[in-house]
């Protein structure tokens, strides 16, 4: 008897072409503002896994894309990341470059733009691969000769700066991350490799004005799993201790201070900021990882806390702020760093399959007023990626972007709020022809 496997199914099936759609059907007024590129990434297996053992972390990425300007949607594309082995399945020449320590994958979970290219990346070990602004692939990218090895799937740009930070780890390297500053050039500028506790698995990262913060908690790399030839070798560790690191930007890894934290797992913080000699870090709190449910994200409630990361007291203190499940948590990307108000998630709430959650609508919370407003939806949302109304437009004056299963039409929309109007109508809804599996990140990538 074949297994079934949930991230193989409903909305979490891969599609099996590529499409090129033109002049979308829009229902509403595209704000003049969306000039530019939404992008999203996600697992979209090239070739059939194996369901018994297929892990969600590991499907080969395709890259969606839709290009708006003058009010118009002109575009869709999705487009897979062609790493050799996805060249190849496709009966394509591969596209060398700079592989680096073997680690030749095809990202799967977030696309930038940065320094006028576009990127799609993934964490541990892999470089990430250049994309054409039509997401055709150019191949695997060192930035230009400046980055040591791999990349990871959560840089964090400083909107001061343009500069992208970012913490990123590989099995390979033994007991330490790898902490990068790359320029509005795209090139890396600084190097700084940080002990941790083992060979840990740290997805994100947060920023603030003075620190990159480092979330070393108990996902890592085991023997055990590679023996068992999980394709995905990382698994919660009982004996691992939980701590968060603040590596100050001016500084070394030798400055780090170490903040120990009650044993969970955190993939996505919302925000992080400098309050007094403190850190205050929101994030998306799993109370484990890994431990029983082994081919996806699930091991109970991911509930949004605020941790007062506090060196001189050398420990966490955290309070929940939102105990509903929520996930993908984004902020307007002109307070990453810096105190914010608003902040935007996916909900979560449990599926059909047994073990296994699925997005059910969006929330926008108001975090000095301690309140929120949900939008549900009778498919699964995406990720929630927010657009200024105009470059100094105040905090949640701007545009809410999701990707929205339609499962009438089994097809997917791209839904344009206004923040401030998050539960009424759209302002508009772009209609693609065919569905967008859910996948992981996305960004909007404005016009120069
Ligand atoms: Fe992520």
């Amino acid at each position: 008897m074949p297994q079934t496997n949930p991230y193989l199914e409903g909305n979490n099936a891969p599609v099996t072409t590529e499409e090129t759609v033109t002049e979308l059907a829009v229902t509403g007024t595209l704000p003049s503002v969306l000039s530019g590129r939404y992008l999203r990434n996600g697992p979209n297996p090239v070739t059939p896994p194996d369901p018994a053992t297929y892990h969600w972390f590991t499907g080969t990425g395709m890259v969606h894309g839709i290009r708006m300007d003058d009010g118009r949607a002109r575009w869709y594309r999705n487009r897979w990341v062609r790493s050799a082995e996805v060249a190849a399945a496709l009966g394509e020449p591969a596209h060398p470059g700079p592989v680096v320590e073997g680690m030749d994958f095809s990202p799967n979970t977030n696309v930038i733009g940065h320094a006028g290219r576009t990127y799609a990346i993934v964490e541990a070990g892999a470089r990430p691969y250049e994309l054409t602004d039509e997401l055709d692939t150019v191949g695997p990218s060192d930035f230009g000769g400046t980055l040591p090895g791999g990349y990871t799937a959560h840089p964090k740009r400083d909107p001061d700066t343009g500069e992208l930070h970012a913490i990123s780890y590989y099995w390979g390297w033994g007991n330490q991350v790898q902490y990068t500053r790359t320029d509005v050039d795209g090139r890396v500028q600084k190097v700084d490799d940080v002990p941790v506790g083992g060979m840990v698995s740290i997805h994100d990262m947060s920023l603030t004005g003075r620190y990159a913060v480092i979330y070393d908690l108990p996902v890592v790399f085991s023997e055990e799993a590679v023996a068992e030839g999980s394709s995905f070798p990382y698994r919660w560790d009982d004996d691992y201790e939980s701590r968060v690191g603040l590596l100050p930007l001016d500084g070394t890894a030798d400055d780090v201070t170490w903040c120990n934290v009650e044993p969970c797992y955190v993939f996505h913080p919302m925000n992080a900021h400098d309050e007094g000699d403190a850190v205050v870090a929101d994030v998306v709190r799993h109370p484990k990882m890994f431990a029983t449910h082994l081919i996806g994200p699930d091991e109970g409630a991911p509930v949004l806390e605020r941790w007062r990361v506090d060196p001189a007291a050398g420990k966490v203190v955290t309070e929940v702020l939102d105990d509903r499940a929520q996930e993908y948590p984004r902020v307007d990307e002109r307070v990453v760093g810096r105190p914010y108000r608003f902040g935007y998630a996916a909900v979560v709430t449990r599926g059909d399959e047994p073990g296994f959650d699925v997005t059910s609508g969006l929330v926008k919370h108001d975090l000095t007023k301690g309140t929120s407003e949900v939008r549900g939806f009778r498919g699964g949302a995406g990720e929630a990626i927010f657009v200024p109304a105009q470059p100094d437009s105040s905090e949640d004056d701007g545009y809410v972007l999701s990707l929205i299963y339609d499962p009438d039409r089994q097809a997917s929309d791209l839904l344009v709020l206004h923040a401030q109007d998050f539960i009424g109508d759209p302002v508009a809804t772009v209609h693609l022809p065919v569905r967008v599996p859910y996948g992981f990140h996305g960004n909007w990538v404005p016009d120069d």
